[in-house]
C-alpha cells in the first residue's frame, strides 16, 4: 500500500468503520502487513471484516480468530491471512504457529494484538491506531511507522 501521510478517520458506528476497511482495501497490495491496535471492542475486527469484503471475500466468515490464531481466506483476489495473537504467549509461540510462513507470503496479513508478536513485525508494516472517543465514535490513525 502506498502510504504518503497518515490517514485520520473517525468513524460514528460500526458500518462506517466497515466501509472504510472496505475502501482502504482497494488499496492494498501483496504482501502488505496491517496491524490494528486498539483495545478490546475498539472495532479491529470490525475493519477486518470491510477490508474482507474489499478483498472479495464474504464478511460474515470473518470473526475474531479467538482460538484459531489466524485464518486463511483464498477466496478474495490476494490471499488473507486475518491474525488475533491475544492469546500468544511469546514470540517463541508466534513462531511455532507458523507466523513467519505468512508475514512473508505474497498475501495480505491483518493483526490484532502485534505487540505480542514483537520483533517478528517487519518494519515495513503499517500501523493502524484504534481509539474509543465515545460509545461509537472511533479515530483511526494510519501510519506507516510505530
Ligand atoms: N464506530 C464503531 N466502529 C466499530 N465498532 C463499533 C463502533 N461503535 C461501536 N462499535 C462496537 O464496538 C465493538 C467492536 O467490536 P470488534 O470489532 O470485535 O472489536 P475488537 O476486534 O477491536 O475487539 C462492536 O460491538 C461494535 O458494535
Ligand atoms: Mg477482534
Amino acid at each position: 500500500m502506498k502510504l504518503a501521510d497518515d490517514i485520520l478517520v473517525t468513524t460514528s458506528d460500526p458500518s462506517e468503520t466497515h466501509m472504510f476497511g472496505l475502501t482502504l482495501a482497494a488499496h492494498a497490495e501483496p504482501g502488505d502487513i496491517i496491524c490494528l491496535h486498539g483495545d478490546l471492542g475498539a472495532g479491529k475486527t470490525a475493519f477486518v471484516k470491510g477490508f474482507a469484503e474489499g478483498m472479495g471475500v464474504n464478511p460474515d466468515k470473518v470473526n475474531s480468530p479467538t482460538f484459531t490464531l489466524i485464518h486463511e481466506y483464498r477466496e478474495g483476489s490476494i490471499p488473507l491471512f486475518h491474525f488475533d495473537a491475544y492469546r500468544i504467549k511469546n514470540i517463541q509461540e508466534a513462531l511455532e504457529i507458523g507466523t513467519e510462513d505468512y508475514l512473508y507470503d505474497d498475501g495480505i496479513c491483518l493483526i490484532e494484538w502485534p505487540d505480542k508478536m514483537g520483533s517478528l513485525i517487519p518494519k515495513e508494516a503499517i500501523h493502524i491506531y484504534i481509539e474509543k472517543a465515545g460509545p461509537e465514535i472511533r479515530t483511526f490513525r494510519v501510519t506507516r511507522g510505530t
